[in-house]
Formats: C-alpha cells, sequence, structure tokens
C-alpha cells in the first residue's frame, strides 16, 4: 500500500535494528483519513473473505479495526489487556508473551462476542513474532469460530511472525512488509503482489 508506504518513509523512525516508531499516523497520533484508507484496503485484499466479525487487541489494533469494520459492514471486538488473572467466568483467555518486556500477559475477550461458526477477521497494528496474533488465533478456536484471515497494518518481514502463520496456513495480508530498520534506515520488501 504506496500511501501507508510513503507515510511511514516521511514519519517513521527507525528507533533501533527491530523497533519502528509511528507515533505521528498509529500509535499515538492517529490520522483518521489514513485509517480510513487503511479500512478500505483491508476491503480489498479479503473481498473473497466471508467475514463476520473482526478481533483485535487493544490499544493500537483499534483504529484500522473499526475503519475495516466499517467497510465489511461488521462489528469490532478488541481482546482486552489483564491484569487479574481470576474471575475467567464468560471470558475466552490467552497469553500474549512480550520478547521486548520479557513478561507474559493474558489477554481476554467475552464469550458472548465470538460465537462458534463466526469467520473472523484478525486484524493488528504490528506483526513482529507473532505472539499476538497467535494469542487472538487460540481465542478464535477456543470459541469454536474460524480464522477468515489476518490482515496487518506494519509487518518486520525480519522477524519470524509472518513466516510462522502463513507456513501454518493463514491468509496474512499486511499494508507494509519491512524488510529492515538497520543503521536507521527503513527497507521495504520488494513484492509483486502486495
Ligand atoms: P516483540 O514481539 O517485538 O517483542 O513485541 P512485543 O510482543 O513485546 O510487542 C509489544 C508492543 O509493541 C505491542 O504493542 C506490539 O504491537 C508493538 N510492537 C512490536 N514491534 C513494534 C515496532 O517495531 N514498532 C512499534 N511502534 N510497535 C511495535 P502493545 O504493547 O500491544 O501496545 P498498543 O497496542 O497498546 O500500542
Ligand atoms: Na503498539
Ligand atoms: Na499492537
Amino acid at each position: 500500500m504506496d500511501l501507508l508506504k510513503e507515510r511511514i518513509m516521511k514519519d517513521g523512525t527507525a528507533l533501533s535494528d527491530t523497533v519502528l516508531k509511528v507515533d505521528e499516523f498509529l500509535n499515538h497520533q492517529i490520522d483518521p483519513e489514513l485509517m480510513v484508507e487503511i479500512g478500505k484496503e483491508f476491503k480489498r485484499r479479503f473481498s473473497n473473505k466471508k467475514i463476520d466479525k473482526i478481533l483485535t487487541l487493544e490499544s493500537s489494533g483499534i483504529a484500522p479495526s473499526v475503519m475495516a469494520g466499517l467497510e465489511f459492514g461488521v462489528p469490532v471486538v478488541f481482546a482486552r489487556k489483564r491484569k487479574s488473572l481470576t474471575l475467567d467466568d464468560g471470558l475466552l483467555t490467552a497469553d500474549v508473551y512480550s520478547y521486548t518486556k520479557q513478561e507474559t500477559n493474558n489477554i481476554a475477550v467475552a464469550e458472548k462476542f465470538i460465537t462458534p461458526g463466526d469467520n473472523i477477521l484478525i486484524i493488528d497494528d504490528f506483526l513482529a513474532n507473532g505472539e499476538a496474533a497467535n494469542a487472538l488465533i487460540h481465542i478464535v478456536k477456543k470459541a469454536q469460530a474460524n480464522v477468515s484471515g489476518i490482515g496487518i497494518v506494519i509487518e518486520k518481514s525480519f522477524q519470524k511472525g509472518g513466516r510462522e502463520l502463513r507456513d501454518n496456513g493463514y491468509h496474512v495480508e499486511s499494508l507494509a512488509r519491512i524488510e529492515s530498520l538497520s543503521e536507521g534506515s527503513i527497507k521495504f520488501l520488494d513484492e509483486v503482489t502486495n
């Protein structure tokens, strides 16, 4: 998605070899017009899929997900990050390991919002090692629902998440794929199909 790549080049910063800062339009300040275009692009890329609902993770997954939900005409559910590990009643839960923080967090969705047979499009802002995506997949499976696809705004292709998810048969669409962040310079993966 050229508009997104141009915006990453303009406003993104390679903070290190592995971390891209995009606080100007996605992770802190949000550009609504760019989010609208992101929603439309997800609709185009998953137009042949049956999608009943979108599932994301708070907080940065919500903005692109809501715009995609508008395009598909479906509700958007966000998994909540939990402090308390007790009182699991009526909740679908999963663990997310953070490599950066080296800690495991629990996320949860109320059972009533994902029902058996639902076709779910998972959306998130970043795909790195795939921990968040795998936790969302786990929740969908616990609900006996189906993963129709995984939509990512920015994939860091040098980390293992994208490859593993595709190897496992998931339809992953990333609107921008970053090949490298070395030496402060942002390089995109050359793609024929994206
Ligand atoms: P890791 O796989 O690279 O170790 O990342 P980790 O799971 O620790 O992710 C921690 C948070 O950082 C996640 O957001 C994730 O989406 C985000 N993230 C991962 N790589 C990058 C990156 O290169 N740049 C930016 N800006 N974010 C990245 P979160 O904690 O769930 O926060 P939020 O959704 O509330 O923003
Ligand atoms: Na984030
Ligand atoms: Na995120």
